[in-house]
């Protein structure tokens, strides 16, 4: 392994240029942008300006060969996820692979796989799980989790290109044709057909809400108060633009709710009430770096009131903590705590969930 760490990256889109390429580049020491790979010539120029050393590719097949290259991030879309992250662990590549890691428990098991043959290191995403207050509230609920009485999962967002627009410059992949932007429609149409029975319309729309959106969710609700013993209830409205459920603990039930709407907002918590605290995390949104998660603990205070001690243990950004986290799992060999097997746990919920929507 070289030092820095040579990173190849697959998608060169939004989350690439506002979030990761600034992340990498503010951790020299442990990381070094090599080799950049986008289907949009347009994206992969505009790319090109974070990381001037990088070689260029326009298939995924050459950037994973590549001997410039020790690890992968994929960031292309969602149903491409899997066949680039087989490919990088076939060529004996570490890999990061951006939420949803793929779209069907079948993809979720060819993966975990060939992580086990590859014997390379495979991170999810999942930096809500970085954060380091979410880490502090995980380190609080350890000993609790019996004393819950009460959870809820919420997150309603609206355009984050409204966000993205008036913060960022990213160039967009407007130049890829019509015909390769049909195959990626048409594959993840067959895939969720293939997964959970839907194809098309509202239950297919939530369920590509559920991968995108709800994984950070759910992800962080199975590490902060563990995996469901089953989905009580789900609902989807709106055209699959709104989607409910209880989750089954035993001893307490948690509400989920999330929905996509039009104000120029991020909304995300978890909050979780025992008899004698409340202990809530909020994040806000990931396109602008450096604003942190923050836990918040309501108690009693006196006879008859109550104290709301609100805070973060530090300012990293969730996203540079997931690249250290990384960093340091590739290199001591450590399983990481997003790993494929845990993330096929949301597939199993979502499978459930959608079985269970009108
Ligand atoms: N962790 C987070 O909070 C977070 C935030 C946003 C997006 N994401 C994930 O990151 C991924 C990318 O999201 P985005 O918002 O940047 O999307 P995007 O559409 O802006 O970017 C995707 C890029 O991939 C390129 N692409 C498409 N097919 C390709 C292929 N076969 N090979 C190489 N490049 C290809 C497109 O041209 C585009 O530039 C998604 O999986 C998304 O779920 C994660």
């Amino acid at each position: 392994m070289t030092h820095p760490i040579r990173v190849g990256i697959v998608g060169c889109g939004e989350v690439a240029q506002v979030i990761h390429l600034p992340a990498l580049r503010d951790l020299p020491d442990l990381f070094r942008v090599t080799a950049l790979c986008d289907v949009s010539p347009v994206v992969i120029e505009a790319a090109i300006r974070q990381a001037p050393d990088a070689a260029l590719f326009a298939d995924y097949r050459q950037l994973v060969a590549s001997d410039d290259v020790d690890v992968v991030l994929v960031a292309n879309p969602n149903v491409y996820h899997a066949e680039v992250a087989l490919a990088a662990m076939a060529a004996g590549k570490h890999v990061l692979i951006e939420k949803p890691f793929c779209v069907s428990l079948d993809e979720a098991d060819r993966l975990i796989a060939a992580e086990k043959t590859s014997g390379v290191t495979v991170q999810v995403g999942f930096m809500r799980r970085h954060a380091p207050a979410f880490v502090e509230a995980v380190k609080m609920l350890a000993e609790r989790r019996g004393d819950i009485i009460l959870a809820r999962v919420h997150d309603v967002i609206g355009p984050n290109a409204a966000i993205i627009d008036s913060t960022s410059n990213v160039t967009r992949a407007k130049d890829v044709p019509e015909t390769v932007l049909e195959e990626g429609r048409r594959r993840m149409s067959e895939a969720a057909l293939a997964a959970v029975g839907v194809g098309e319309g509202p239950k297919f729309m939530a369920y590509n809400l559920l991968l995108g959106l709800s994984s950070h969710d759910i992800s962080a609700m199975r590490e902060l108060i563990g995996m469901p013993k089953a989905v009580l209830s789900a609902t989807q409205r709106n055209g699959g633009r709104v989607i409910t459920a209880s989750f089954d603990y035993g001893h307490f039930v948690c509400q989920f709710e999330t929905a996509v709407d039009r104000i120029p907002h991020f909304d995300a918590h978890l909050e979780v009430v025992t008899p004698t605290e409340i202990i809530r995390i909020d994040y806000d949104t990931p396109y602008i770096r450096h604003l942190p998660a923050k836990l918040t603990v309501l108690s009693a205070h006196g006879a008859a009131g109550t104290s709301t001690d609100t805070s973060f243990p530090t300012r990293y950004d969730a996203f540079a903590v997931e690249w250290r986290d990384f960093h340091a799992n590739v290199t001591e060999r450590r399983t990481p705590k997003t790993s494929l097997a845990d993330a096929r746990q949301d597939l199993e919920l979502f499978r459930d969930m959608i079985a269970l929507m009108a």
